[in-house]
């Protein structure tokens, strides 16, 4: 009531809620939904009518064929030749089988059938036409009908066939309509999910090609609307992939022009005068260019062609703590739920590897937790060490961007790391986001859809 007074929105929202939520379910009950009303009241109407209607005549004319022989036995001489006379006659003419009893106390009425259309429409016509107490027994033996009559100085108990009283075929009737109704459903069945798989694998193969997974042989298949889609998807999804084998191309040749020239740019060096003051500057300088761009070029040729598998992430967790154990670290690492999640595993691997291995520059202590939900999977990162700024949280996915020019002095890092990591926690769909650690440095969140 109280959803009622809140107005028909809110109703609405509140039954859209408890409804299925998938296509099929769905367009299942719209088709369903109407069958049963329109059989509920077909039904309704049916009983209510004509059911009730052949029942009620059916069991007027039985009452009058007894009425008729109360009426003769009442009239005649209460002796044997009358009895075995009107038994004789019920019997061939009526088709009731009597019997004239001694007089007695007549049963108690028994518990009403649940279903007492007979039974009612009976009562009524006795009470009606012969106007003596009586007992029925619709229930009893099946095929028959039993009724007593008190009559003056004896009881007439009467067995009429079932089917005399009551229009008892017509379940039949019914269950043609339930027949026909359940043979309507099933090809309804059929029809709709012929209709709806063309649908559900367009969805599944967008899912797929978000979380960076191959899509295998899927073809625009179904009604015409559905197969645009589908083309439209394909059509996009070539679209994504030439956009980024451009990029990972164009890149991939710059970077190779460029390692050209500074080969040159270290031959030259290598015929300076090493005695001179701008010798070790330069030096260095080519040094840490050559250095990016082969961190450029190993990023954009592991990229290219991976595909994705079934992983146990835990194990490769396992491996990250080994890893950091080695370098002398604290690490700890922890799992929940189901370790296996398809990812590409080198690019995965890289993605985690690049967060540790700054951790490990950065820290002491790193902690590594790994949580499968329902629909993602997190990996976090800890570390004790200084941690980035708000502000700068962004800045550091920048390709090149390195925080702190001091502190990063005397490692070797190009400023690539969180970029690539980034980039592969996208390719899968996901995200990397960063924080404040419980330890006091740095947190980085991957999340990826699973
Ligand atoms: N765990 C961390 N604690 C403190 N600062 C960090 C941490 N991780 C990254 N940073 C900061 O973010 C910058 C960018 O990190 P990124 O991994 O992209 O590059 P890098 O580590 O300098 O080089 P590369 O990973 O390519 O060897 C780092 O230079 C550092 O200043
Ligand atoms: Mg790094």
């Amino acid at each position: 009531m109280r959803e009622l007074a809140a107005g028909p929105g809110r109703v609405l929202s509140a039954l859209g809620d408890r409804m299925p939520k998938g296509l099929y379910a769905r367009s299942l009950l719209i088709i369903i939904t109407p069958m049963v009303l329109l059989q509920a009241i077909v039904t309704y109407m049916f009983m209510e009518k004509y059911w009730q209607g052949v029942t009620a005549r059916l069991s007027a004319a039985t009452t009058k064929d007894i009425a008729a022989i109360v009426e003769l036995y009442q009239q005649m001489p209460h002796d044997k030749g009358t009895t075995d006379l009107l038994q004789l006659v019920a019997q061939k003419q009526l088709a009731l089988g009597i019997e004239f009893r001694p007089l007695e106390d007549l049963p108690p009425r028994g518990a009403r059938p649940f279903f007492d259309i007979l039974d009612q429409a009976l009562s009524d016509e006795i009470r009606m036409r012969i106007g003596l107490p009586f007992w029925i027994d619709t229930v009893g033996r099946s095929d028959f009908v039993e009724i007593r009559v008190k009559l003056d100085d004896a009881v007439l108990r009467v067995f009429a066939r079932r089917s005399q009283t009551f229009a008892s075929n017509s379940y039949i009737y019914l269950l043609w309509m339930l027949g026909s109704s359940l043979i309507l459903i099933t090809v309804a069945i059929l029809f709709l999910r012929n209709q709806i798989r063309p649908i559900q694998q367009l969805a599944n193969a967008a899912q797929d090609f978000g979380k960076g997974r191959d899509v295998q042989n899927f073809r625009p298949r179904g009604a015409r609307e559905v197969r645009q889609a589908a083309s439209a998807f394909i059509e996009m999804r070539r679209r994504v992939e030439r956009a980024f084998e451009q990029r990972t191309a164009m890149l991939n040749g710059v970077s190779h022009d460029m390692r050209t020239i500074l080969t040159r740019f270290k031959l030259s060096l290598a015929l300076l005068d090493e005695s001179s003051p701008e010798y070790e500057d330069l030096q260095k300088d080519v040094d840490e260019m050559s250095r990016m761009l082969e961190a450029y070029l190993a990023f954009a040729r592991g990229d290219a062609a991976e595909q994705a598998e079934a992983t146990d992430i835990a194990a490769l967790l396992e491996e990250l703590r080994a890893n950091a154990i080695r370098h002398g670290q604290d690490a700890r690492v922890s799992f929940q739920g189901d370790p296996i999640v398809v990812v590409r595993p080198d690019a995965f691997r890289r993605c985690l590897t690049n967060l540790v291995s700054n951790a490990q520059r950065f820290a002491r202590t790193i902690v590594i937790t790994g949580v499968r939900e329902q629909r993602y999977l997190v990996v976090t990162v800890d570390d004790d060490g200084p941690g980035v700024p708000e502000e700068s949280r962004e800045d550091v996915f920048k390709p090149f961007f390195r925080l702190d020019e001091a502190r990063n002095q005397d490692h070797g890092g190009t400023g690539l790391g969180l970029a690539i990591a980034r980039d592969i926690a996208r390719f899968h769909g996901g995200d990397i986001t960063l924080a404040t650690s419980p330890l006091g440095g740095l947190r980085a969140n991957v999340r990826i859809p699973v």
